[in-house]
Parts: C-alpha cells; sequence; structure tokens
C-alpha cells in the first residue's frame, strides 16, 4: 500500500486525528535549545488546525520517559494558544471524553508516550488504547520511525494511516542521497563506528570517496595500527573489511590535548601516548575543501569533532564549505543541524533531515520499521 498525505486528504472537518510528532528536543535547564524539529512540525499543526480536524499530539521526549513533554507544550501554545496538554500518558475514561468533546480546530496533547512502559515494549493493548482517541493516525514523526514502538509500528493497524508532509519530504530528500548524481561524497563524524558501518557498506560501492572524520576515525586509525593516545574507540567492532578501502578518506592532522602539553595541532603520525584526539586540524578540512570542490552530491552526518566538549570549529568549518558548494547536500544528526543552525546556514543545504539514527537506517536499508507498518508490509 502506498504511504498516503494528509494534506491530500478531504473532509478531515470535525475528525479526530491521532497525529504522532517527533517533539524529542535537547533541554538545557527545562529549555528547548534546539527548535528545529519543533518548527518542522508546525505545517502539519497549522494544516490540521486551519481545515477543523481535532487534532490529538502524541510524542516522547528522553529515553527513559522520565522528562515530561510540558516545556515542548508551552513552546507550542505560543503559537497554538488554544493547545491543551494533559500531563498523563494512560488512556483513560476522561481522557477519551475529553477528546469527544473536542470543538474542530482544538488541538490537545498528551504527556511523553514513553512514560507508558507499553510504548517501548510495542504492546498491542497500549496502541489499542491510544487508537481510541483518534478516528485517523498520522504519522509525521520520521525520526523515530525506525523504532518498533507501539505509536510508530502498531497504530497503523488500528487506524486508517496517513503521514505528513515532512515524512514525505524525508523521503524525498534521502532518496536523491540513495539515487546520487556523481561526484557523490559522504561525510561521517560522530562516535559509534557500529551506526555508521552500515552507511559505509552501503556506499562504499558507490560514493567517490567517503570520509571518516571524528571519533569515528579513530576506530579505522586504531586498527591500522596508528598510535591514537586515550582518544575513544569501539574496540569491539571489526572494521578489518574497511580499512585499506582506497576510497575511506581518515584525518590527516588532528587536535590533540595532553596533561603535559595542554591543547596542540598534530600530523596524524605524530600523535602519541596520553594524547586525547577532540577535533580534527586544518590540513584535514583542506582535504574536504579540495576534495568535495567538484561534488554533484554530498552527503553529512555527525560532527567532525568532539560537540560535546566544545570542540566545534571542524564541525563549523565543514558546514561553512559543503553550504558553499554547488552540491545536492543531504545532512542530519542533532550536533551537526546544530551546528549549521548557529552558523544561520540552513538555507543553503538542499535538504536537512529531522532524523538522527533514522536517516542513517533509511540510507542503510532504504525503509524503517513504522514505514514498513504503514505500508501493511
Ligand atoms: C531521535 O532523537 O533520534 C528520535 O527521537 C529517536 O529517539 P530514540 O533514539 O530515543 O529512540
Amino acid at each position: 500500500m502506498e504511504l498516503r498525505d494528509i494534506t491530500k486528504e478531504k473532509d478531515l472537518k470535525g475528525k479526530r486525528v491521532l497525529l504522532r510528532l517527533d517533539l524529542n528536543v535537547p533541554l538545557e535547564d527545562g529549555k528547548i535549545a534546539n527548535d528545529f524539529r519543533i518548527r518542522k512540525n508546525g505545517r502539519v499543526i497549522s494544516y490540521l488546525h486551519k481545515v477543523g480536524a481535532r487534532t490529538v499530539i502524541i510524542a516522547h521526549l528522553g529515553k527513559d520517559g522520565r522528562e515530561s513533554l510540558a516545556p515542548v507544550a508551552s513552546y507550542l501554545q505560543k503559537k497554538y494558544l488554544h493547545l491543551e496538554f494533559l500531563p498523563t500518558a494512560v488512556v483513560g475514561a476522561e481522557v477519551i471524553q475529553k477528546t469527544k468533546e473536542m470543538n474542530d480546530g482544538d488541538i490537545i496533547m498528551l504527556d511523553n508516550l514513553r512514560k507508558n512502559p507499553g510504548e517501548k515494549e510495542n504492546d498491542p493493548g497500549f496502541a489499542e488504547d491510544l487508537s481510541l482517541l483518534g478516528d485517523i493516525y498520522v504519522n509525521e514523526a520520521f525520526a523515530v520511525s525506525h523504532r518498533e514502538h507501539a505509536s510508530i509500528v502498531r497504530l497503523p493497524h488500528c487506524l486508517p494511516s496517513y503521514v505528513g508532509p515532512v515524512f514525505l519530504e524525508e523521503l524525498e530528500g534521502l532518496g536523491k542521497a540513495l539515487a546520487p548524481t556523481p561526484p557523490f561524497y559522504v561525510v561521517l563524524g560522530g562516535a559509534k563506528i557500529s551506526t555508521k558501518l552500515p552507511i559505509v557498506e552501503k556506499f562504499i560501492g558507490v560514493a567517490d570517496n567517503i570520509f571518516l572524520y571524528g571519533a569515528l576515525a579513530h576506530d579505522v586509525l586504531y586498527a591500522k595500527g596508528y598510535e591514537i593516545g586515550d582518544s575513544l574507540v569501539d574496540k569491539g567492532i571489526d572494521v578489518s573489511h574497511i580499512v585499506d578501502n582506497k576510497k575511506i578518506i581518515l584525518p590527516i592532522d588532528v587536535v590533540v590535548t595532553n596533561k603535559k602539553e595542554g591543547r596542540s595541532i598534530k600530523p596524524i603520525e605524530e600523535v602519541s601516548k596520553g594524547d586525547i584526539i577532540f577535533d580534527e586540524g586544518p590540513e584535514s578540512i583542506l582535504k574536504i575543501k579540495n576534495t568535495l570542490k567538484e561534488a554533484a552530491t554530498v552527503l553529512w552526518n555527525g560532527p567532525l569533532g568532539n560537540f560535546e566538549a566544545g570542540f566545534t570549529q571542524a564541525t563549523e568549518d565543514a558546514a561553512m564549505i559543503i553550504s558553499d558548494l554547488d552540491a545536492f547536500s543531504v545532512v542530519g544528526g542533532g550536533d551537526t543541524i546544530a551546528a549549521i543552525q548557529k552558523l544561520g546556514l540552513n538555507e543553503k543545504f538542499s535538504f536537512i533531515s529531522t532524523g538522527g539514527g533514522a536517516m542513517l537506517e533509511y540510507l542503510a536499508k532504504g525503509t524503517l520499521a513504522g514505514i514498513d507498518a504503514l505500508e501493511g508490509r
């Protein structure tokens, strides 16, 4: 079955729309640190409001359900004054009744779905309960559609199901990276080689080059026998099948810190015991600049340095370089987007994915659990 676009559906007036969003945004001291995902969701909320649907928003925040979506609801209330937040993820008689008493255009939002263990346990009973809140279901949560959770993979079996406009844009934007116009380059950063290895394996035959920067590089450098000091490395992952591939480009120089010498830039061969690699050096960045000059398609995911520790220089340099290219550029990942936003470069990228893990999984497999559920596979 084809994915159905909710904005193409007529007669939504008066219908209760159970709208799954991804509102999983970073919070700092209870305040929203990055509103990219929330703003992306504005389109479908406004649309449903305009056509007189009765919208019931469901979403998650954080890994374990400890956090409340209340700050996100307050943020949304600045735009949707009448949005009513119900601080519960339990579907009791009262909540069901509330949805039945809604007026056309009203919006209700439940609290963090992960507060209910049924969400992550993919409990059919929880999905059945949620389905009582809507006449139809809309998945506008591409970024969590790789998870086999009740609101993602079970709800499509309970209600007539649709996707939102941003979900469809994800498939189109990421589709351009799956069928890239050459020359095609992939730039990968961040940690956790295990999550990026499927992308390397998928694109190694297609891409002209794959840059493995950030902490990902440490794994490959280590496997090649380089000294990486005390840098972050995932020794349990086998990378032997990619280490000698000529298409893989590793950093030439890096920013290291060392207890005795402090911070310095070193050629990769000069990294010594006690050094910790935190960022890429200028030569490594120049390599990106020179290589990507002729690119027609660029795919970038993950920061090039340790973003959390404040090493943002190489990531920001890469953002400037890639945004300046005359190429179709596809980017994603929380820290990568944070750098792009900080520099005000959003509009200069061809497509910015809302997905982190979902983007990587979609690129590797060409589908997600949530898409299969919507398609009835
Ligand atoms: C994300 O932030 O990538 C999505 O919201 C999924 O979150 P999760 O990794 O906690 O399932």
